[in-house]
């Protein structure tokens, strides 16, 4: 499996997104498209976005009964992405039937990976208000080895998290990181931070950035930086 950089496009509209991605003559970066950009432009955006030439992570997190799951997969598997991902707290039996709805009548799939607990979750949020009494740590790796139970092709975590993800789960269970920064970047609201050179060091497979590529005034030469930093 092969490293790579995938760009958050978190644009409100199809004009910024496209217009963004314009930018890039040179190379095709495979990119995340977020809720704020698929709830406003719908899933023309993903086909637009892939007949460009682009791989898609659709960032949609489902979490419902595993039949609408296993039915909304079905979809999204049909307007082509190329990974997507769900809630690990959905239980075991909802991924397994959203493995079943994204799989394809020649038994191939787009990747599926799992949100263990959102970043933006404190140890004591989580154990306070979810009534989850374990540490978070021993919660992510639970959820990531549910993921891998039911089939799926690994997590999102914090970069900080993967090498626990990948010891746990094995080499070959993904690691998706957002919470990517420059050694001399802004953090913005971004608290559990590393850098591209660092991810690649702890062993992410694919790194999430958005803002330090989307807001740079350059964003072809950041990118073409993380690459650099991440996949050498
Ligand atoms: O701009 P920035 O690099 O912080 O963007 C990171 C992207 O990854 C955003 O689209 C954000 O929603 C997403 N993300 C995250 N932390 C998670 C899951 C997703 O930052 N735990």
């Amino acid at each position: 499996m092969g490293k790579d950089v995938i760009i958050a496009c978190d644009f409100s509209s199809r004009a910024q997104a496209l217009d963004f991605l314009g930018g890039f003559t040179q190379e095709k970066p495979f990119v995340k498209i977020g809720m704020e950009l698929f709830y406003a432009e719908g899933p023309d955006i993903v086909r637009e976005i892939k007949a460009r030439g682009h791989k898609i992570f659709l960032d949609l997190k489902l979490h419902d009964i595993p039949n609408t799951v296993k039915k909304s997969m079905s979809v999204l598997r049909d307007i082509g992405v190329d990974m997507t991902n769900l809630h690990a707290a959905g239980t075991v039996d909802m991924m397994r039937a959203a493995v079943e709805g994204l799989t394809r009548a020649d038994g191939t799939r787009p990747l599926l990976i799992a949100v263990t607990q959102l970043t933006s979750t404190s140890e004591e949020r989580m154990q306070k208000e979810l009534l989850i009494n374990a540490s978070i740590n021993d919660t992510i790796v639970k959820y990531a080895q549910n993921a891998k139970e039911a089939g799926l092709d690994g997590v999102v975590c914090s970069p900080l998290e993967a090498g626990l993800v990948k010891d746990a789960c094995g080499a070959g269970f993904l690691t998706v990181t957002p919470g990517v920064r420059f050694a001399d970047g802004d953090k913005g609201d971004q608290v559990r931070v590393t850098t591209p050179e660092r991810a690649r060091e702890i062993g992410s497979d694919y790194i999430v950035v958005g803002r330090p590529i989307t807001q740079a005034a350059d964003p072809v030469a950041a990118y073409r930086r993380c690459v650099e930093e991440f996949v050498g």
